[in-house]
């Protein structure tokens, strides 16, 4: 079996997609991870007897330190880490303990319309009044700095008949609904090569 954490923060549609097509057989999604208490991804997670784990840099009752985090998930232990909209910075010296171990989706061609502050609808506004004639979906590795690791995949979609940000976020979602299962099943089949 090929072990993924998820980490959600928001509704949880690509933890969901990740979940609904991806194979059973292969895959299991050991954990959900999250900084939100009640959230879509939590309610889907609990809907569906997937643990819950939520995690916060401050001393939160009722959630782990990222410590203990990293504690819990090499228990499993977890081969892949999956960013699905977890909208928090992870803290260093975590990605240095799954180093090359987490990927995350990104709601437009990096590395453009990339880095802090680039989240959910603000890349789509970024996007639309640059006038862009295609966005799309980037699953790429994490590292220290924001959108930055290395690329791992990438969809594009012609956007030119599209009249706001909220279109293109809808057509955008539907390509990451089919990017990160995709990615995560080229993982668990070991297809994913890393060299320098
Ligand atoms: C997705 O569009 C994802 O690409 C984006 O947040 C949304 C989460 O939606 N992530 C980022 O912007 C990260 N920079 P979801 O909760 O329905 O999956």
């Amino acid at each position: 079996m090929f072990n993924i954490a998820v980490f959600a923060s928001g509704r949880g549609s690509n933890f969901k997609s990740v979940f609904e097509n991806t194979s059973k057989e292969k895959i299991r999604i050991c954990a959900l991870v999250s900084d939100i208490k009640d959230c879509g991804a939590v309610e889907f997670a609990i809907q569906n007897e997937i643990p819950v784990f939520l995690v916060s840099s401050k001393n939160q009752t009722g959630f782990l330190n990222y410590q203990e985090l990293i504690l819990q998930l090499k228990k499993i232990p977890v081969d892949l880490i999956v960013l699905a909209g977890f909208l928090k910075m992870i803290p260093g010296f975590f990605i240095d303990e799954f180093e090359e171990k987490i990927i995350n989706i990104h709601p437009a061609l990096l590395p453009d319309f990339g880095g802090k502050g680039m989240y959910g609808i603000n890349v789509h506004k970024a996007v639309f009044e640059s006038a862009a004639k295609v966005s799309g979906a980037t699953v790429h590795f994490v590292d220290k700095i924001y959108d930055h690791g290395k690329i791992i995949a990438q969809k594009s979609v012609d956007i030119t008949d599209l009249n706001s940000p909220e279109e293109i976020a809808e057509r955008v979602l539907k390509i990451e609904h089919e990017l990160l299962p995709f990615v995560v099943e080229e993982f668990a089949d070991q297809k994913i090569i890393i060299n320098n």
